[in-house]
């Protein structure tokens, strides 16, 4: 549970990506923190789970979601019932393979989840934020769109084009009452990493310096900070929440 303590009331926060990992977490703090908080996501099972789960935190709706197709953005900005004020731009795929190994439908999707399904949703909701409050976008990038990494061409690569689209939608929107800034995670206990061997993980948890893998609480932090008001004058930044691993 976050140790953080911020209000969102009245408040309406949505988290692509949401049923599960680092996005359920994000939906359930700001649900803590009594949010309206919007789950989307394009697995249609656990995005049922994690609607039943989350309404014992607070007001929750789920919304059927694939960043990818345009039209199903479209239908999930018509669907909104309450202006947004936080768009959490989470939702993200990994196809690994070295370089000579991957295909370029590997490369495709992940590009189109994880850079182009951004564009999407930012695209669909823009004119649904609230015109009278604060509003925020963060994305989520990674450690990997920083540093690069082995067996990533696809996602390292999507990952850096998120913090560029990140830092000039600061530029642009600042004007009109946004902020746009990224985390940028490290390795988090996930169903993502947990698809990772072993020895890999044991290796990456040696070389940080804080000695464990991070937990999408610590994700989940952060992003509360970045949606709060006390963050009004962080814009265009990427935040690192890697316990070191990347110095
Ligand atoms: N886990 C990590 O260590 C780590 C590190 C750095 C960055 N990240 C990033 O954090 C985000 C969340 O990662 P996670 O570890 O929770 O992953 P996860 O696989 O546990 O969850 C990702 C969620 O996104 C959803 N999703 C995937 N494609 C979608 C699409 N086309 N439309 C709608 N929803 C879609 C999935 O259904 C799933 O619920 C991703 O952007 C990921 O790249 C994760």
């Amino acid at each position: 549970m976050s140790q953080i303590s911020f209000s969102f009331k009245d408040r309406h926060v949505l988290v692509t990506g949401g049923a599960q990992g680092i996005g359920f977490e994000i939906a359930k703090e700001f649900l803590r923190a009594n949010a309206l908080v919007t789950v989307a996501d394009y697995n249609a099972e656990a995005l049922d789970a994690a609607g039943k789960e989350l309404k014992s935190f607070g007001t929750v709706q789920t919304c059927r979601l694939d960043v990818t197709d345009r039209s199903s953005c479209q239908k999930m900005a018509e669907s909104l019932t309450k202006p947004l004020n936080v768009l959490i731009n989470n939702a993200g795929i990994t196809r690994d393979k070295s370089f000579a190994k991957m295909t370029e439908q590997d490369f495709d999707q992940v590009i189109q989840t994880n850079l182009t399904g951004l564009f999407n949703v930012t695209k669909a909701l823009f004119e649904k934020f609230d015109a009278n409050q604060p509003k925020r976008i963060i994305n989520m990038a990674s450690v990997v769109a920083l540093y690069g990494n082995f067996g990533q061409t696809n996602y390292a690569a999507a990952k850096a084009g998120v913090v560029g689209m990140t830092k000039t939608w600061a530029k642009e929107f600042g004007r009109k009452g946004f902020t746009s800034n990224a985390v940028a995670p490290g390795f988090i206990r996930t169903k993502m990493t947990e698809a990772m061997p072993k020895e890999v993980l044991d290796g990456i948890t040696a070389k940080v310096p804080v000695q464990r893998l991070g937990e999408t609480s610590d994700i989940a932090n952060a992003c509360l900070f970045l949606a709060s008001d006390q963050a009004s004058y962080i814009n265009g930044t990427v935040i690192s929440v890697d316990g070191g691993l990347v110095l």
